[in-house]
């Protein structure tokens, strides 16, 4: 017989055809799931953050699994699981690639103007080039500063090197292997801020790292510095964020990340000229997300037959 296997949104036909023929699928729908198909579940494979909490794997009472796609697992209750001793496992090291890549992107997008630039080009108000618009700022020899040197942060700071900046970076440990291959220099929080031209934040998001940025961050930067935030949308006081992006106390921001995600379509962040905006991104590469997509599928076959995963959280 197949393992029932609950799923929180239609997969694409390169996961199904991973996940192959001996896992039968159920779609998870709220409140409106069938009670006697949770009945069955062995594993929940989750693919776009549904929030986990101990209620709804109370409504599995034979779930033994939970596989996450991604790495982030801020949305599953990992104390709920643990109690519950429901293994889960997640996709560590698959997206920090492309997640560097994605925050460079947004770095330089801000930094150069190119979103405003773009939407200038293709418009009818471009009649005659005039030097003198949208100036934006250097990247190269510039100082970026990193908030949370883990695996993105690293590679980040690698990416750093090739456009000659400065990289300071604050972590809750010191990473001193990372200081003497990349020659990035610790920094606190307050230092790192008033000195960075652009501030990145890659850090886990856990209830110590929640509005890790807020009023009094946000007031410490430059007023040409650039925020960016590839981690999750509520390491970042999105109010505060508003404020000081409409009151220059930043030069713009840019996000692949928001809380709630996606935010309300009349949030007046969205307003924000100053503000770059992605809909989360960060790892969607087609490499990238096929690593993730084999792991997390591994991690579900693996638990399903009882064998240790290969990269479990709790
Ligand atoms: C994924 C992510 O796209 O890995 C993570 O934590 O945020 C993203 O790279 C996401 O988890 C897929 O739903």
């Amino acid at each position: 017989m197949a393992y029932q296997v609950l799923i929180d949104t239609q997969l694409n036909d390169e996961i199904l055809s991973m996940i192959g023929d001996d896992c039968e699928l159920h779609l998870w729908q709220g409140e409106a799931t069938d009670p006697a198909i949770l009945q069955q579940i062995e594993a929940y494979f989750t693919y776009g953050h549904p929030k986990t909490d101990g209620t709804v794997m109370d409504r599995m009472p034979k779930l033994r699994l939970i596989s996450n796609f991604g790495v982030g697992v801020d949305h599953i209750d990992l104390a709920a699981a643990k109690a519950r001793g429901i293994p889960v496992g997640n996709t560590p090291g698959l997206v920090d690639g492309a997640t560097a890549d994605m925050a460079f992107t947004l770095l330089m997008a801000a930094a150069r103007n190119l979103i405003i630039g773009e939407h200038y080009a293709r418009s009818p108000e471009f009649t005659h080039y005039d030097p003198s618009i949208l100036q934006g700022y250097d990247v190269h020899g510039a100082t970026l500063g990193i908030v949370g040197m883990g695996n993105i942060g690293t590679q980040l700071a690698r990416r750093a090197q090739g456009f000659d900046m400065q990289v300071l970076y604050h972590n809750r440990n010191r990473r001193p292997e990372t200081e003497a291959k990349l020659g990035v220099i610790y920094a606190s929080k307050e230092e790192l801020l008033r000195q960075a031209d652009f501030v990145a934040i890659t850090v886990p998001m856990t209830p110590e790292t929640r509005h890790i940025i807020g009023r009094a961050e946000l007031r410490l930067m430059k007023p040409t510095a650039v925020l960016i935030n590839v981690a999750r949308g509520g390491v970042l006081d999105h109010d505060a964020l508003l404020e000081a992006l409409q009151n220059n106390w930043i030069y713009a921001a840019a996000l692949d990340v928001t809380e709630p995600e996606p935010l309300p379509r009349d949030h007046p962040l969205l307003k924000q000229q100053n503000l770059v905006i992605a809909p989360h991104l960060g790892s969607a590469t087609r490499q990238t997300r096929r690593g993730m997509a084999q792991r997390s599928v591994d991690n579900l076959k693996l638990g399903l037959r009882g064998e240790p995963l290969i990269n479990r959280v709790v």
